[in-house]
């Protein structure tokens, strides 16, 4: 038995995450699906942090009684990804994220699902044995770089994208990826998205995001954008308290540029200007936070 209470933090200022009681009650535990090679020596011990004090489930892909698991992976990823056109090919999964990283994320006891929830994950009465016990509902995989201590966040997604809004399990993405760069002792976290994206809203929150492309055409999308945030704990609260966060707004200003998600000629400039050599560039979470997914976005840079 590992019931731990959740952090007095998330109690008072998660309301939205009810499904953190599950958390408590033993029901959803995070999970940790890495080869036996690559696991963390000493996790979470970087980031001073008491919102993860249950002891993940270990999945090792190599295992192959727990290849329903990953079975479950795909379908959560690739039906998540699907109308982006994206879905991981297998090999990409094997080769590119769990040979040289791992995957994050919270399973639940699958005859805990709820209805909708056994609906998105194609869950079946017959699929219920017990190598069947756990359900993932959100994956992050993660992958170290040549440069010491960055990692390159390689994908995110949660059940969340496959349920209507009253079905879904508040900031369960936002979590997922905060449990791997704590469990991983993250410093700093490399990422790629698309403009317009809702994980915006979740990227910038774990470290003030400096914009490394802003327009990326060798991708498959040209309208992605990769960032850098140095990991920093401190500034994740805010996701919950939507507190302005005093230390981005001392160090950076608006510069007067601006991203349309809509117009791929705002993020070209942009892109040319940091080519030039221009900024560091940045993007403000409260920024984010406060406009939709289709707004422009504040480009900030160094004060003085
Ligand atoms: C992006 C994703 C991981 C977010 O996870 P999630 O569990 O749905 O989101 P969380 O509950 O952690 O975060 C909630 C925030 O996102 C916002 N959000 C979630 N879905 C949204 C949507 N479809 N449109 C607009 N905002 C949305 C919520 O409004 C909330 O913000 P708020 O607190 O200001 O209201 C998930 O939607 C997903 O899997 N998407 C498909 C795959 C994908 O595009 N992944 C990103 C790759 S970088």
């Amino acid at each position: 038995m590992n019931l731990k209470a959740i952090s007095p933090f998330l109690k008072t200022h998660a309301p939205k995450a009810h499904w953190l009681q599950y958390l408590e009650s033993g029901d959803i535990k995070p999970y940790v699906y890495v080869r036996s090679e690559n696991h963390i020596l000493h996790p979470g011990s970087r980031h001073k942090l008491d919102w993860f004090p249950w002891r993940p489930i270990y999945i090792d892909p190599f295992n192959l009684d727990e290849i329903e698991f990953a079975e479950k992976i795909y379908h959560l990823e690739n039906t998540a990804f699907g109308p982006s056109a994206m879905p991981i090919p297998r090999w990409v999964f094997y080769d590119c994220g769990v040979m040289p990283g791992f995957v994050a994320g919270f399973a639940m006891r699958t005859s805990q699902l709820s209805p909708a929830m056994c609906k998105a994950m194609n869950i079946r009465e017959e699929g219920m044995g017990p190598r069947h016990e756990w359900t993932p509902l959100s994956l992050f995989i993660i992958i170290p770089t040549m440069k010491r201590g960055e990692w390159v966040a390689h994908n995110l997604c949660a059940v969340n994208s496959l349920l209507e809004e009253k079905d879904r399990f508040y900031a369960l993405g936002f979590l997922s990826k905060a449990f791997g760069l704590w469990y991983a002792n993250v410093k700093s976290c490399c990422g790629m998205t698309q403009w317009g994206n809702t994980a915006l809203k979740l990227h910038s929150h774990y470290g003030h995001l400096q914009v490394l492309t802003a327009y990326t055409p060798v991708h498959s999308h040209a309208k992605t954008i990769t960032y850098r945030s140095q990991v920093n704990v401190k500034s994740w609260e805010s996701f919950f308290t939507r507190q302005e966060d005093i230390q981005f707004l001392e160090k950076y200003e608006p510069s007067g540029l601006m991203i349309d998600p809509l117009q791929e000629n705002s993020m070209i400039d942009l892109h040319r200007r940091i080519q030039k050599g221009e900024g560091p560039y940045f993007l403000g979470a409260m920024d984010i936070a406060s406009k939709k997914l289709t707004d422009s976005l504040v480009v900030y840079q160094s004060k003085g």
